[in-house]
């Protein structure tokens, strides 16, 4: 019989081969012909599945709601910096995209790591934050630099307003409040963010649709899919950034001596 050469790649989400490219075997006439937003692909091309019309409008919406947030946070900081510069799109944009982080927009998958294996140990929130702080590390997903419990975060309350009419469970979105709850009575500024509401949102999307395995989601979870809804999301933003500092013609920026205290 036919002998086939071990190939160098295996790729398993797309296929150019044919008349036409298909996402996880869905041709791009069926993508468009049945009107298939950019949930469904991400679907396709990240969990190589078709999902529910409600799991894909919340990816939507955490795009939406993650895709900008004023000129003053750490990614449009430095895409601002670095456009004025005469750096290029590609540049601005990755300058921009290289402060996601643990501290910054890139808490999703430590908060859905995290939130996860209380909540499926049965920790409560007091033993759950009580156990991080001994062993010295922040909560992923609580704290904001200026969200406040008096003053929350509309994005994180749309989002869980969608989850409670949408989703069949919330489990982990109502122990994630209840760890808040517990934050919150520590200090003003240890809200949940949205970082830590998406982390727990997702694993009520991926444990309630019942289109994963818990093998899969166990997966999903350890590899961290879910920083990438982040990068994709800011990634609008922080290209409008670029475009705005070219269309203003603003020059090299440089910070203010009076703004640094230089000492010994
Ligand atoms: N868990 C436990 N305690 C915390 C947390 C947390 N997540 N965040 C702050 N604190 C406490 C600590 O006691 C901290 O004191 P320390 O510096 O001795 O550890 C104290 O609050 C004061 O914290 P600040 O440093 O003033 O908080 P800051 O405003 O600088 O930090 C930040 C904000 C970076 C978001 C922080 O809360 C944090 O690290 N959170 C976890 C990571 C995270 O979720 N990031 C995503 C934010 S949302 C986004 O970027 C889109
Ligand atoms: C963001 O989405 O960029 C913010 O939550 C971070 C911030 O400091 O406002």
């Amino acid at each position: 019989g036919k002998v086939r050469a071990p190939t160098h790649i295996i790729s398993t989400i797309s296929d150019d081969r044919g008349e036409e490219p298909c996402y996880a075997g869905v041709a791009m006439s069926s993508i468009v012909e049945q009107g298939y937003g950019v949930g469904d692909v991400i679907s396709l091309l990240w969990f190589k599945r078709s999902l529910p019309r409600y799991c894909t409008k919340f990816i939507e919406i955490c795009v939406m709601l993650c895709a900008d947030h004023g000129p003053c946070v750490s990614g449009a900081h430095n895409t601002i910096v670095t456009a004025r510069a005469g750096k290029d799109l590609v540049s601005s944009l990755v300058s921009g995209l290289l402060t996601i982080g643990p501290r910054f927009g890139g808490a999703v998958d430590d908060a859905a790591r995290y939130f996860k294996d209380a909540y499926d140990r049965g920790l409560t929130p007091y033993e759950f934050v009580e156990s991080m702080k001994k062993k010295g590390i922040r909560v992923p997903g609580i704290g904001h630099r200026i969200k406040r419990g008096d003053n929350r975060d509309k994005r994180v309350e749309l989002l869980q307003l969608f989850a409670r009419t949408n989703f069949p469970s919330v489990k982990y979105m109502e122990y994630a409040v209840q760890v808040e709850a517990y934050t919150l009575s520590k200090a003003n500024n240890l809200v949940l963010n949205v970082d830590g509401a998406i982390g727990t949102l997702f694993l009520d999307l991926l444990a309630g649709s019942g289109m994963f395995a818990k093998q899969e989601i166990d997966e999903i979870v350890e590899i961290g899919y879910l920083n990438g809804l982040f990068v994709l999301a800011r990634s609008i933003g922080l290209i409008g950034h670029t475009f705005d500092q070219k269309r203003l013609k603003q020059p090299l920026y440089r910070h203010p001596w009076e703004d640094v205290l230089y000492t010994k």
